[in-house]
């Protein structure tokens, strides 16, 4: 299997408490290794744009209200079949459907703070690193 990049968001539940570090340790420990990593605080423009598809879901406000409520991390993963090995040790969605000893289901709060996104297929992970991070913002 190739080396391949997702893009992985630690979100605002989890720099609130603090578990930033954990939260990367679980990704590390899972053979992922962070290629880019910054903490910022999204604009509302950032929150909206990044996600446009979830737009007409009734959780969107919301949704966007939490992705601004504090800091992220934002980050660029790298790893054998790296998207599918991420959403492996993220865990499902929902915390409360989530395998044990994934992240969501160890640490996140509910379905919103669920504590980390990851991209759902190579196409996606494209966009939404270049969402975030220019090409030499990342080193692999
Ligand atoms: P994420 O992987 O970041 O992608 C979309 C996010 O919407 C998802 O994680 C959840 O945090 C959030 N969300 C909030 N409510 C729901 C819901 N009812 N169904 C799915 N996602 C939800």
């Amino acid at each position: 299997m190739a080396v391949t990049r997702t893009f992985s968001i630690i979100k605002p539940d989890a720099t609130r408490r603090n578990i930033t570090g954990k939260v990367t340790a679980m990704l590390e420990e899972a053979g992922l290794r962070v290629v880019a990593s910054k903490r910022i605080h999204m604009t509302k423009d950032q929150a909206e744009g990044f996600y446009g598809v979830h737009r007409e879901r009734p959780f969107f406000n919301d949704l966007v209200q939490f992705m601004m409520s504090g800091p992220v991390v934002v980050q660029v993963l790298e790893g054998e079949d790296a998207v599918a090995l991420n959403r492996k040790v993220m865990g499902a969605t929902n915390p409360a459907n989530a395998d044990a000893g994934t992240i969501r289901k160890e640490l996140a709060e509910s379905i919103e703070a669920n504590t980390v996104h990851g991209s759902d297929s190579e196409e996606n992970a494209a966009i939404e690193i270049a969402f975030f991070f220019k090409p030499d913002e990342i080193v692999g």
